[in-house]
This record gives C-alpha cells, sequence and structure tokens, in this order.
C-alpha cells in the first residue's frame, strides 16, 4: 500500500529535509508550511500519517493535532518539538499525539516510528471494513474468527455436529472452548432436545458421580429422594463435560461404561438406565500426558477423542483480534449506552502486540473495561489496563542501530518520561537511576539541544 505522509511545518529546511528521507522510503509526501494549510490539506481524504512541527504561526501544532484527534482519530500524527520542550511534547501525547520527536531530528528514528504508526494504520482504517464484514458474514454461531485456523474449526465443526461421534476439545483457558460445544450441539440434529453443561473440578468426586449419574432414594446421607442425573437429563440430547482431565478414575470407568453400553445404574440402585446421549468434553490439560503418567486411563481418552478440536491460543492467530475487537466494542458499547466510533493507531497496536495468556476472555474484559473508562468516543491507549498500554510503551522505544550508548540512553530517558506522563519520580524508578541523576541528564539534554540549534 502506497502512503502519504503530510509535513507541516514552518521551516523550509525541514519540511524539505523530512521529505527527502520519507522519499527515499516510497512513501509519497505532501507539505504544508503552516497549520492552516495543512489542516485544508488533510480535507481532500488521502493522508495516512501527519508530521507536524508544534510552534508554527496561524494555527499551532496544538490546534493541528487538537483538530485531527477530534475529526480524523485514526491518523497518527507526530510531533515536532523544539530543544528543551519535553513539557510541549508530554502534553502532545496527552492529547493524541502517536509520538514526538525533538530537533534535531533523528531520521532513522523517525522513520522507525512513522513505519510503526503506519502499521497501526493500516489496523485501524480496517475497523470500518471489520465492522461491515462482521456485520454481513455475522460470525459462526457467534464465534468470531478469521484466521485460518478457526476456520479450519468451524469446517470440522459443521462435519461433525451431524454426527454423534464424541468430540474432544482441548486448548488454553478462554479461547472459546464452551462456544465450539454449543456450535456443536446447536448445529446438530438434536438440537431441539436439552444440552446438559457439568463442569466437572467444580465437583468432589461423589457428587460427581451422583450428579452424573443420579441417586436413589436412601443412597446415602441426605438422598432424600431418588435424583435424576445429567446423563438422563440429557436423554437425545447433548452432555457437555467441561474440564473433563480433572475427573478420577472412578468416574472415569463409569463414563467409559456409559460411551460404551450406553447404559448405568444411579447411585445405590440396581435399576439399569438406557441412554442416547453426545458426548462432548472439554479441557485445558495436555490429556496425553494424563494418560502417559497414569492419571487418565487410555481407553477413555480414545472414546472421548473420536473427533479432536484444538483450539490454538490467541497470540497464535492473532488475525482474529482486530475481528474480535470490533465485535467487544460494538457489544460494549451498546450495553453501556455509549457511542465508541473505533479505536486510535496506539491502543489498537498495543491489543494486537499483545500477548493475550487468558486469550478471548481477557481480551473481552480488557474491552468492556476499555469502554467503560472511555471518556470520548474513540478507545485511546490510556483506556487498556495498565499491563496492557504499558507492555506497548515498553515495545514502543525504538533505538536506532549505530548510535552511541549515550544517544541510546537520552532516548531511552526521554521516550519513558513521555511515557510515564512527565513524572520524573516514576521514570527514575523505572529505570533504576536516582531522581538526582535523572534531573542531571534532562538538563544536560536540553543543554546539548540548546548547542545544536
Ligand atoms: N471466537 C470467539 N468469538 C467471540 N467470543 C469468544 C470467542 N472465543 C471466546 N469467546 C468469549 O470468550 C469467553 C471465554 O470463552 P469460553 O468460555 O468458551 O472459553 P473456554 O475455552 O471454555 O475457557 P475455560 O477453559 O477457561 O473454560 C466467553 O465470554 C466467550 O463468549
Ligand atoms: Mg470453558
Amino acid at each position: 500500500m502506497q502512503y502519504t505522509i503530510l509535513i507541516i511545518d514552518d521551516e523550509k529546511n525541514i519540511r524539505e529535509g523530512l521529505a527527502a528521507a520519507l522519499e527515499l522510503e516510497d512513501y509519497t509526501v505532501a507539505l504544508a508550511a503552516d497549520g492552516k494549510a495543512g489542516l485544508e490539506r488533510i480535507q481532500k481524504g488521502d493522508i495516512d500519517l501527519v508530521i507536524t512541527d508544534l510552534r508554527m504561526p496561524k494555527i499551532s501544532g496544538e490546534q493541528v493535532l487538537a483538530k485531527i484527534a477530534a475529526e480524523n482519530p485514526g491518523i497518527p500524527v507526530i510531533v515536532l518539538t523544539g530543544h528543551g520542550s519535553i513539557d510541549s511534547a508530554v502534553d502532545a501525547m496527552r492529547n493524541g499525539a502517536y509520538d514526538f520527536l525533538t530537533k534535531p531530528l533523528n531520521l532513522d528514528q523517525l522513520i522507525l516510528i512513522v513505519k510503526r504508526a503506519l502499521q497501526g494504520r493500516e489496523l485501524a482504517l480496517k475497523h470500518k471494513e471489520l465492522q461491515e464484514e462482521l456485520n454481513s458474514r455475522k460470525s459462526f454461531e457467534s464465534i468470531i474468527g478469521k484466521s485460518a485456523e478457526m476456520q479450519r474449526i468451524f469446517e470440522t465443526v459443521r462435519k461433525a455436529a451431524s454426527s454423534k461421534a464424541s468430540v474432544l476439545i482441548t486448548g488454553e483457558s478462554g479461547v472459546g472452548k464452551e462456544l465450539i460445544a454449543n456450535a456443536l450441539h446447536n448445529l446438530s440434529p438434536r438440537h431441539e432436545n436439552p444440552m446438559i453443561k457439568v463442569h466437572c473440578a467444580a465437583l468432589s468426586e461423589s457428587l460427581l458421580e451422583s450428579e452424573l449419574f443420579g441417586h436413589e432414594k436412601g443412597a446415602f446421607t441426605g438422598a432424600l429422594a431418588r435424583k435424576r442425573g445429567r446423563f438422563e437429563l440429557a436423554h437425545k440430547g447433548t452432555i457437555f463435560l467441561d474440564e473433563i482431565g480433572e475427573i478420577d478414575q472412578n468416574v472415569q470407568i463409569k463414563i467409559l461404561r456409559v460411551l460404551q453400553d450406553k447404559r448405568f445404574e444411579r447411585v445405590g440402585g440396581e435399576e439399569t438406565v438406557e441412554v442416547d446421549v453426545r458426548l462432548i468434553t472439554a479441557t485445558n490439560r495436555d490429556l496425553e500426558k494424563e494418560v502417559a503418567e497414569g492419571r487418565f486411563r487410555e481407553d477413555l481418552y480414545y472414546r472421548l477423542n473420536v473427533v479432536h478440536i484444538h483450539v490454538p491460543p490467541l497470540r497464535e492467530r492473532r488475525d482474529d483480534i482486530p475481528l474480535l475487537i470490533t465485535a467487544f466494542l460494538q457489544e460494549f458499547a451498546k450495553e453501556n449506552g455509549k457511542n465508541i466510533e473505533g479505536i486510535d493507531a496506539r491502543a489498537r497496536a498495543a491489543l494486537y502486540k499483545f500477548d493475550w495468556p487468558g486469550n478471548i476472555r481477557q481480551l473481552r474484559n480488557c474491552l468492556e473495561s476499555a469502554v467503560v473508562m472511555c471518556s470520548g468516543s474513540v478507545i485511546k491507549l490510556e483506556d487498556l489496563p495498565p499491563t496492557i498500554a504499558g507492555n506497548a510503551e515498553a515495545d514502543s522505544i525504538a533505538v536506532p542501530a549505530g548510535i552511541t550508548m549515550a544517544e541510546a540512553e537520552k532516548i531511552i530517558i526521554r521516550q519513558n518520561l513521555a511515557i510515564n506522563k512527565g513524572n520524573k519520580s516514576k521514570t527514575a524508578d523505572i529505570l533504576g537511576i536516582g531522581r538526582k541523576t535523572l534531573h542531571r541528564k534532562l538538563d544536560e539534554y536540553a543543554e546539548e539541544d540548546g548547542n545544536a540549534t
């Protein structure tokens, strides 16, 4: 994709220097000598990124930034600040700038920032597209996923749904195993009959046994009446045993017998109960390992695993993240009665990069909280929980190759300061240096910058 970058600066030298450097990288460049001309140029609608000076005649860089943030929040803005004006840079970041650079400019660093911002921009542009996609294609049984991995899973679900074969669904916590179990039932010929769910880890051994198979009156203390078990309740339908890896050997044998003989006895009873049940199981354990280590019966494992669906963690199918973001934003905006138009480039990039150990559940919770925290109509980096926002920021410090330690230190210190919104004590703590050292270094940098211009 060919990107167009608008440079707004009243200094001709800077405009042209930047233009030359960006054109070398194959970007199309547009120039404006002041804020007013710059804003007019943006109206044309083909600008993907803006680099603007802060101090300019007529309309200042701050005003340009405010206007873009309000009218074109998807366009990342990189601000250029003069020497010693870290405060205005920090303000600009707070007001939605993507990043800042101090003059004299380090062009390599600029190019890196531009590249990263445009990656985020590309994702942002997709938001609209994604919303349309979500609306038109809908999702598969309310499971969202366009990645090749999820498409394969949908295909397996479609095929397996019509059969009675047992399905084992594996994957980390929060990947959507239960949604897949629901889809298998809903698309099956049994969908008008019950789907009964049992969370095996939540029940003790004896309770689980009577939950699953029921009990006769007087079977144990407290068994005041006959109770039908979940297998009986699921007759002609589906039973979903979640966390199957947690059940002990005694219950494993009984389940094996239901699968083999389609019959069982209630706890404390003689009568044989016959059932026609489709079994779906799920676990986030490695069942093969459990079998190898003797904790899970091998014969049962093979019976459960007739069809195996492994759901990969979200970090291995990041292609699904944009569509999930769109869907969850829509859902929570509606739920909270808020008008959320989208998510800015930095926040989107942070969500895209995060590793999501809690998978989709965690992404969903994160977006719910972001919608609640968001005070405008666009989700920003600071609306995200700190673990996620902070992770993105840590990633976003670019230190170009070929510079001295002193120069690298300067970049690291200044960018950390901006990330921490100008909070010097916090920055010093994070960097593991004393506050006095930090102050001294900042003064030195201001002086260096002053000498250089
Ligand atoms: N592909 C998806 N599209 C939309 N929502 C999803 C998707 N995958 C998961 N979710 C949502 O994420 C949450 C967790 O999903 P689910 O309960 O199915 O995960 P799980 O794999 O069963 O997790 P656990 O092992 O912790 O039980 C739910 O709110 C679910 O609606
Ligand atoms: Mg689950």
